[in-house]
């Protein structure tokens, strides 16, 4: 299972379809989705106009898709409240720039455009090594995941308005839905950004909330 099927699954039986995609890259996921209200934002697509036409004309859905070649924080700046007018987002995947505030700042904008039972979905969020699990300065080689594992625990400790889950799959698929949460941590930013990798090895499936595939189907009431 991994966050292609969790957009899927979503969309289908939830009925979730307008979507946003921040991190886009080469589009591996986005010109996938099924939807009529798409948009995507990245500081620089890996595709051009040609491959643009190419995965329209495989998926149709992809010909109003919105694209804003800028960082997310400039999207939010300059073109959200626009872009967001008449309709609001039911789904978003935050796979930008995987560091701790940056990831925050995202999740953050996206809630104010978002409606009540839309879902956000966040990648990367259970690194497996501590090379992983940095920040980009730092990282050598590798896999890279970043920091993104703080802001779990940073949205579990400061918003007792959402509920946030950890898949455990996918590098860990972060969910986060406005709905109280069962449980919370009682962290401070300043704490957060102070957390070792090896802290985080000790107390990972509490303090992501990790959860196994089945929760995924139990938590939205969705058939398997
Ligand atoms: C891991 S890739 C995204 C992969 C894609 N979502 C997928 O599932 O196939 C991360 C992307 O984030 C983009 N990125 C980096 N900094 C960003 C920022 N500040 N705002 C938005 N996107 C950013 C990078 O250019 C890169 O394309």
């Amino acid at each position: 299972m991994d966050r292609l099927d969790v957009i899927q699954t979503l969309m289908r039986q939830k009925n979730l379809k307008n979507y946003l995609e921040i991190g886009v890259e080469n589009g591996h996921i986005f010109f996938r989705i099924k939807s009529t209200f798409k948009v995507a934002v990245d500081p620089k697509f890996i595709f051009d106009a040609t491959r643009r036409l190419g995965k329209a004309i495989i998926n149709p859905y992809n010909f109003n898709n919105q694209y804003f070649e800028k960082t997310s924080d400039a999207f939010f700046a300059q073109d959200a409240q626009r872009v967001f007018t008449a309709k609001k987002l039911q789904l978003a995947l935050v796979d930008g720039m995987h560091e701790y505030q940056f990831a925050l700042r995202d999740v953050e904008n996206t809630l104010k455009y978002m409606q009540d039972d839309g879902v956000i979905i966040m990648h990367d969020c259970n690194p497996k090594t501590a090379g992983a699990a940095g920040r980009f300065e730092d990282w050598e080689v590798g896999e890279w995941n970043g920091d993104v594992w703080r802001t779990i625990i940073h949205l579990r400790s400061q918003r007792p308005d959402l509920t946030v889950f950890v898949l455990d799959f996918d590098q860990g698929l972060g969910i986060v839905t406005r709905k109280k949460p069962e449980s919370i941590l009682e962290f401070t930013p300043d704490q957060i950004q102070a957390l070792t990798y090896d802290e985080l090895v000790q107390n990972r499936e509490k303090w992501l909330n990790l959860k196994p595939a089945a929760y995924f189907y139990e938590f939205f009431g969705l058939i398997k």
